[in-house]
């Protein structure tokens, strides 16, 4: 993940604010980011799935990754790579917690779909 100055992150949640499998979705500059938080990591990807724009933070979880609920198209939330279709990828943000905010910086990598 792509480290970012501090003045970048932006709050976006509070840990409250997660959902009881650790889910929120929120809007970062104008896009759905998917909140995922994994063994007390928080985790923002891209909530809309590349293939048919499946609402990814419905998917279910093994391990690091995220199947979306349309027609599991997995995804590592770690590195926004789909280790099973070539070339197709989602947009992965970089996270901070500081106290009990979730803070989150903006993309500034690229994401396709094959
Ligand atoms: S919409 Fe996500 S796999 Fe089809």
């Amino acid at each position: 993940m792509e480290r970012q100055p501090p003045s970048q992150f932006i709050p976006v949640a509070r840990l409250s604010d997660l959902d009881p499998r650790g889910r929120a979705v929120v809007t970062v500059e104008g896009e759905r980011v998917a909140l995922v938080r994994i063994e007390g990591e928080v985790f923002a990807v891209q909530d809309t799935c590349p293939h048919r724009g499946g609402p990814l933070s419905e998917g279910d979880l093994e391990g690091y990754v995220l199947h979306c609920p349309l027609h599991a198209w997995p995804f590592d939330v770690r590195s926004g790579l789909c280790p099973i279709i070539r070339g197709a990828r989602i947009r992965t943000y970089p996270v901070r917690v500081v106290g009990e905010e979730i803070q989150v910086a903006p993309f500034s990598g690229r994401v396709s779909a094959p």
